[in-house]
């Protein structure tokens, strides 16, 4: 069974007895598949030596924030970014305390303080320890920011005491991170596909005809989806954007680079989401010398561009289809048609023309429409939209398959 396949874990181990026990989560870990980087802090080299995570894990374990030579491999802020999931176990009450205070003075907490991906942690400590108001204190400060927290149990400590602090056995922590990635990532192993921002439709070599489109909308959907846990690419019109942290981009300019594209990879992916504002017309020549304005009056003429979302949902091993629709008037009721035209299996509708959503905006307001069904997205910025459309695109695209 390979229920973790590729699963990028950052393992942080602090010093604690419990120590030898993630020695055997590292193996368990990689028997279902997933790739594990343990990082350790000075403390826990005392109760295990890296060496036994190194031969366990396949990887060179790491312990020091200044150490050269690793920073030449992957930095510790790649380090950090590289994670689907950063999980401490054990996590020692010290660890706990300066997680929850921010501090970054040695490797494990930097790498804490530089990462926005998921964090749990499995706390081990003697019961009064963990009792202690301090420590819960800490735990519910971390729980609060969107930590997770796996455990303790409790039972028979190290020390001879009997209460909670039991670091949660590997096998139950193992099902934790199955579950965690089940619900975090509702489009793990999918691939998809979106398309972003604007094309350009070149007049001659200095003048084009474009829209609106900065592109966010579709970057916050790309975003959601690799955060979801897809695999993502992107064809991009030209937008001044940052790719989104593990997306693959593909940037091109006009509509029929953008259909060559994204017809190159539709039959090779699970759901393709159509965000992009294709030019509907391109100049039926393009001039290969700048025009000059020797006439009073210029009339260019227009062919059609092929529809791309439309050619995508007519193809025999379609993905699970999904398009936008920018109306200016009667929104739902012209997006309803182009959902039916297209043969769409979801449609997200938004007004345009206003100053504070749709085009340009860094806010938006969708209305999702498929056969039988509907959800409003009210005005809220793109990377909540991103996020809701992404969890509402997952539930649909599940739900289809049963
Ligand atoms: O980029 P932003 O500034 O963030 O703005 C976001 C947005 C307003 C561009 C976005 O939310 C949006 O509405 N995108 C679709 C814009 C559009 O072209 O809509 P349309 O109603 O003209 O087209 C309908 C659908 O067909 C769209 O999914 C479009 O990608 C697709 N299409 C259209 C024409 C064409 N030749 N090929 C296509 O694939």
């Amino acid at each position: 069974m390979q229920t973790l396949t590729q699963r990028r874990i950052l393992l942080g181990i602090t010093g604690g007895i419990a120590a030898y026990k993630s020695a055997d989560l590292v193996r368990r870990l990689k028997e279902w598949g997933a790739d594990v980087q343990v990082v350790m802090t000075p403390a826990a080299t005392q109760f295990v030596t890296p060496l036994t995570y190194q031969a366990l894990s396949g990887r060179v374990v790491r312990l020091d924030l200044l150490d050269a030579n690793a920073e030449a491999g992957m930095g510790h802020i790649e380090l950090a970014r590289w994670a689907e999931l950063v999980l401490i176990a054990p996590a020692s009450a010290n660890f706990i305390a300066r997680l929850a205070h921010g501090l970054a003075n040695d490797l494990l907490s930097a790498l804490c303080l530089a990462s926005d991906r998921p964090l749990a942690i499995a706390p081990a400590m003697n019961q009064q320890m963990w009792l202690n108001p301090a420590t819960q204190a800490n735990c519910q400060t971390l729980r609060q920011r969107g930590v997770w927290q796996w455990g303790p149990g409790s039972g028979e400590q190290a020390c001879g005491e009997v209460g909670e602090g039991r670091m949660l056995e590997p096998l139950q922590l193992r099902e934790l991170i199955v579950d965690f990635f089940t619900q975090a990532c509702p489009l793990a192993g999918l691939r998809v596909l979106i398309s972003a921002g604007p094309t350009r439709e070149a007049i001659d070599p200095v003048r084009f005809i474009s829209n609106r489109s900065s592109g966010q909308m579709g970057f916050a959907i790309a975003t959601a989806a690799a955060a979801a846990g897809a695999q993502v690419c992107m064809v991009s019109g030209p937008v001044p954007l940052a790719t989104p942290a593990g997306v693959e981009r593909i940037d091109v300019e006009s509509a029929l680079q953008m259909y060559e594209a994204v017809l190159q990879r539709a039959a090779h992916t699970d759901i393709f989401i159509a965000t992009a504002a294709v030019a509907d017309y391109r100049a039926a020549t393009a001039s290969p010398q700048k025009i000059k304005k020797t006439q009073e009056t210029f009339t260019l003429a227009l062919e059609r561009n092929p529809d791309i979302l439309a050619t995508v949902a007519a193809l025999e091993n379609r993905p699970f289809t999904v398009g936008f629709a920018a109306e200016t008037e009667r929104v739902l009721e012209y997006a309803d048609d182009k959902r039916r035209r297209k043969n769409l299996d979801m449609i997200a509708a938004n007004q345009v023309g206003a100053p504070d959503r749709g085009f340009e905006s860094s806010n938006n307001a969708l209305h999702v429409l498929w056969e039988g069904g509907e959800q409003a997205l009210p005005l809220a910025d793109k990377i909540t939209l991103g996020r809701q459309l992404v969890a509402l695109i997952a539930q649909r695209y599940r739900a289809r398959q049963y």
